[in-house]
């Protein structure tokens, strides 16, 4: 790519790292996304001179294997796109800044998040992951 002096990386990170201040119960994962977005960013900033964009792109649920595993989300709705819907948002998004959440439904959700005291976010963050846990160990 350098070679070249264009290219794009995308990598995948989490609203699980930056939508929510907490993620309890689930805290590797939250961590593991919270080092994808500060490694994207850094490397946007390093190579972004030569032409290559480096993007971290933030979903909240997609309905996916994943999601009905992990999440116990099911089918696709106004705030779950599929993964068909996520990616045909996401591959519009390519290039465009470091830190980005194609599906627009999600940036609504962030949006309301962000006017959410913390101590709410948490305490619901917290709530969800003990409701899992429980369902996990049936
Ligand atoms: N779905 C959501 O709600 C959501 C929300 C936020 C972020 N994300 C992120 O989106 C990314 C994709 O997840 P997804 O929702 O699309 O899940 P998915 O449908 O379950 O797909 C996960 C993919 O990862 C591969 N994989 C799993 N473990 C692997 C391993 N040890 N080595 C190599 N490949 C492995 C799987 O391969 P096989 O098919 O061969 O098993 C599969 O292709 C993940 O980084 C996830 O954290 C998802």
């Amino acid at each position: 790519m350098v070679a070249r002096g264009r290219g794009a990386i995308v990598n995948i990170g989490s609203g699980a790292s930056i939508v929510v201040p907490s993620h309890p119960l689930y805290a590797i994962y939250a961590a593991t996304k919270v080092y994808v977005d500060q490694l994207s960013r850094s490397l946007y900033v390093e190579y972004k001179s030569y032409g290559i964009d480096v993007q971290c792109q933030v979903p909240l649920y997609v309905s996916t294997r994943m999601a009905s595993e992990v999440a116990f989300v099911e089918k696709p709705s106004l705030f779950v796109p599929s993964a068909e819907k996520y990616a045909d948002a996401a591959v519009r998004f390519v290039g465009r800044g470091a830190r980005c959440t194609p599906y627009w439904a999600h940036s609504v959700q962030w949006f309301v998040a962000s006017l959410l005291p913390d101590a709410l976010l948490d305490a619901w963050r917290l709530s969800i992951g003990i409701t899992r846990m429980k369902l996990t160990r049936r």
